[in-house]
């Protein structure tokens, strides 16, 4: 009896765990997901005390002190018009003075919404400068009347948000890139919290420290990447579910941020301005492209993706 008893737990576990590591374990296609709702809301942080102040990416060395606050504000004006433009609901919060990095709010949190009820997982930064940003987040989210959930076990290290949990578009599967700034362990309590399936992916180049600086969601069956960034077998589950793969150059990736794009609507893709190679590509699949400068906050290792958050 004790035997059976066994058998079945196990059973219940393999049933239970919606974690995937290789291209070989994903046993599902796109088509058998359930749909998610696609969120029509972006929240932007004012840029008010943005600046570099410390060095916790590749790309802020050497930037301290060099952030042109004027540009910065004016750069951050033209993407809140660009939001407006194609039709989303933009809330503006507040910046804080000590905080930054506030500014790149993809990073607090990780909206869900299955169409009824809207939840929020807080992150845990990894840095401590950025640290209290959470709790700020976290006050809006409440106002906006989402379930708050945090992530408890002890051992899980950190989380980024949606610097590193990116939502497979219109479908309820998270893909969550770890290595750098959010630890492996944190998406098996995500996805026990939010009951969804995660495809785990491997970032091996420091300079791509979050899975926004190098994959894109465009449609369902469309992705933009920059492919050295992910371990083989990340590649391999990328190229298994997406029908079409948008390859992004070494220099655009890497210098103009080209992947930290954003593609609100599966039609136009708002990107930083000069990435002539890829916006051919993207073109060529039926994207329209809308360039914008965000050259001061390219200084910081953030692009258009990381400075708004997507919700519902
Ligand atoms: N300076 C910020 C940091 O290193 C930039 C964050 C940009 N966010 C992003 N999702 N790529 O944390």
């Amino acid at each position: 009896m004790g035997e059976t008893t066994q058998v079945i737990k196990n059973e219940d576990l393999l049933v239970m765990s919606q974690i995937y590591t290789s291209a070989d374990s994903i046993d599902f296609t796109i088509k058998d997901l359930d749909e998610m709702p696609q969120p029509h809301r972006v929240l932007m942080v004012k840029p008010s005390f943005f600046d570099v102040e410390y060095v916790i990416n590749p790309h802020m060395k050497g930037q301290i002190g060099k952030v042109d606050n004027m540009r910065a504000k004016s750069e951050w004006d033209f993407l809140v018009t660009g939001f407006k433009e194609l039709g989303l609901d933009v809330q503006i919060l507040d910046g804080e003075e000590g905080l930054p990095d506030m500014v790149f709010c993809a990073n607090q949190s990780l909206p869900y919404s299955d169409g009824e009820t809207q939840k929020v997982i807080m992150s845990r930064m990894f840095a401590d400068q950025r640290k209290k940003e959470v709790a700020i987040i976290e006050k809006w989210f409440k106002q906006q009347n989402y379930e708050i959930l945090h992530l408890d076990s002890e051992n899980i290290g950190a989380f980024e948000g949606m610097g590193d949990a990116l939502w497979h578009p219109k479908k309820k599967l998270l893909w969550g890139g770890y290595g750098f700034r959010t630890s492996e362990e944190a998406y098996s309590e995500i996805s026990e919290l939010l009951d969804v399936p995660v495809i785990l992916l491997e970032l091996v180049d420091e300079r791509f420290y979050h899975l926004d600086t190098c994959m894109c969601m465009l449609r369902s069956d469309c992705v933009m990447i920059y492919p050295d960034a992910f371990s083989e077998k990340s590649l391999e589950m990328i190229y298994k579910m997406f029908g079409h793969v948008i390859e992004s150059s070494s220099y655009e990736a890497e210098k103009l941020f080209s992947v930290n794009a954003v593609c609100p609507d599966g039609k136009n893709v708002m990107i930083q301005q000069g990435c002539t190679d890829v916006n051919k590509k993207l073109r060529d699949a039926g994207f329209s492209i809308h360039e914008y400068s965000t050259y001061q906050f390219l200084k910081s290792g953030g692009s258009v993706f990381c400075m708004k958050l997507l919700y519902w």
